[in-house]
């Protein structure tokens, strides 16, 4: 089956943060999985480039919007493989390919008659390049993302009859309960539309960093009309000569953060109902990374958690998985370097890294490197036998951290075991040889099935620790805990999560 997954574009305005690196990783852990599952995967991510965010964050460095697009563009591509991300395409919203295909769906939009000119006046936030609703401003006219003053702002647009779709995305929603997860999310979208919908403006007349809108050429379109259509644009160039469109569209899962789900969750499906495009599958929201101090992450708070930093210090893989693993995915959450230190000394450090290498320690020591073929234990094996199909249910509906922690439990069970069993009394004993053999052959089975699985969470880790296991396989059958040992040959393994004086 065909399964396209896509994280919002970031604006090139700044440079990449953790936000930034947290929905990119969650998205990479969902279309790595559904690669071990076989699946046919596209996944794209890329940056916004157009609109007033980018625009005046250019002007105000003296440089040309193109020019600060440029630079951080670049940042945020070389981010990427910093991260272990997987991603099939990286979109710039600058590419002349984007815009004339922007310009294509858009001119569809308008002829279908989706269109008016009429003249707008309400509370504007720069730094979103978003009209506010009466019931989002904040008091005193504030932005409720931003908290920022509004401004007052008048010009003559072209609108989108955002209105008209107020039937047909409340049988969306009426339909698809799953078209936004998790629920509570879903709900909020559709009492947003509930609320009534307004129309809304679709060009922008005073901007000129933009596409421009073919029919009027003084206008450009406003930025979230161009940046949503990336979905789609995208992959009609993403692969030299071949169009991927009817492949993988509709797409199968947006990734967002909650700052976004209007856009995602009421523009996009009625834009698309007016270009005569198919609607995604499902939108996947997740909260916001707070500061240790519960607010929210800021410079000038100076409580920030710099993803760089985590990984000096702790590498790419301990960075993914504290960040799926200690924010509940779909709420907010608090991030330190504090609770990363935490997270790895105990959890990584500890309980995987350790159990593997004293697996494999024993597997040398006691069976001269070859994992017994021996029959595992059958009571553990059915510990383990629904975990797949349980990691695979979840991960479906976006509940990446609790796939992980089902799969961490099973970790301490193997923890639990070691203790249980004492493979060096068994040792000891050569009357005991045939349960020492079992021991470590489900040991070993049990430390190969959940690095399988944990493959999409920690790329790098996992392919050291099946590789020295001599079980490179990680397809997602290879996940299931199988009712004899390997018999292949281990290897030393340096420690996968080394722990530091610091
Ligand atoms: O909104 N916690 O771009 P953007 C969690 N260009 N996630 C965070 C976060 C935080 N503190 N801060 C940012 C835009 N994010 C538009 C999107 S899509 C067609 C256009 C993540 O650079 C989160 O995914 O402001 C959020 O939705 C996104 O970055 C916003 O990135
Ligand atoms: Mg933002």
């Amino acid at each position: 089956m065909s399964f396209y997954i896509t994280t919002p574009i970031y604006y090139v305005n700044a440079q990449p943060h953790l936000g930034h690196a947290y929905s990119t990783i969650a998205a990479d852990v969902l279309a790595r999985h559904m690669r071990q599952r076989g699946e046919d995967v596209f996944f794209m991510t890329g940056t916004d480039e157009h609109g007033e965010p980018v625009a005046d964050a250019a002007h105000a460095q003296g440089l040309e919007p193109q020019q600060l697009a440029d630079r951080n563009a670049e940042r945020f591509k070389a981010l990427m493989p910093r991260l272990a991300i997987s991603n099939d395409f990286f979109i710039r919203t600058s590419d002349p390919q984007h815009k004339r295909r922007v310009q294509e769906v858009l001119q569809r939009v308008h002829d279908n008659g989706h269109t008016y000119k009429g003249m707008y006046e309400g509370w504007y936030c720069p730094k979103c390049a978003d009209f506010k609703v009466e019931n989002e401003i904040l008091e005193g006219n504030r932005c409720p993302i931003h908290e920022i003053p509004l401004t007052r702002e008048q010009e003559e647009n072209w609108f989108f009859r955002l209105s008209s779709f107020q039937q047909p995305l409340e049988q969306l929603y009426d339909e698809r309960p799953e078209f936004v997860m998790p629920s509570h999310h879903f709900n909020e979208a559709r009492s947003f539309i509930a609320q009534g919908l307004q129309d809304v403006s679709l060009t922008r007349a005073r901007l000129h960093w933009g596409v421009e809108v073919p029919w009027d050429p003084g206008h450009v379109f406003y930025v979230w009309f161009d940046a949503l259509l990336n979905y789609y644009t995208g992959l009609g160039y993403a692969r030299d000569g071949e169009d991927l469109t009817s492949r993988f569209w509709p797409a199968t899962y947006h990734v967002i953060g909650k700052d976004i789900l209007k856009f995602h969750a009421v523009f996009w499906p009625a834009l698309l109902q007016a270009a005569g495009l198919a609607i995604p599958h499902h939108v996947f929201v997740h909260g916001f990374l707070l500061g240790a101090d519960g607010r929210k992450m800021s410079k000038s708070l100076g409580n920030v958690l710099d993803p760089f930093e985590v990984m000096e210090q702790y590498g790419t893989d301990a960075l993914r998985f504290y960040l799926m693993r200690d924010v509940a995915f779909g709420g907010d959450g608090a991030v330190s370097m504090e609770a990363v230190k935490g997270r790895y000394e105990t959890e990584l450090a500890n309980e995987y890294g350790n159990l593997a290498s004293r697996t494999i320690a024993m597997v040398l020591r006691y069976r001269d490197g070859r994992i017994p073929a021996a029959g595992t234990d059958p009571q553990l094996a059915g510990e383990f036998e629904a975990l797949p199909g349980r990691v695979a249910q979840l991960l479906g509906e976006a509940e990446a951290t609790q796939a992980l922690e089902l799969i961490w439990q099973r970790v301490r069970r193997l923890n639990r075991y070691v203790e249980e069993r004492a493979p060096w009394q068994l040792a000891r004993d050569p009357d005991q040889a045939s349960q020492l053999d079992q021991t470590l052959a489900s040991l070993a089975e049990g430390i190969r099935a959940l690095s399988v699985l944990l493959t999409a969470y920690m790329p790098d880790a996992t392919a050291r620790l099946l590789e020295a296991l001599g079980s490179p396989a990680t397809d997602y059958d290879a996940g299931r805990f199988a009712a004899q040992g390997s018999g292949a040959r281990v290897q030393p393994l340096a420690a996968l999560f080394p722990k530091h004086g610091s």
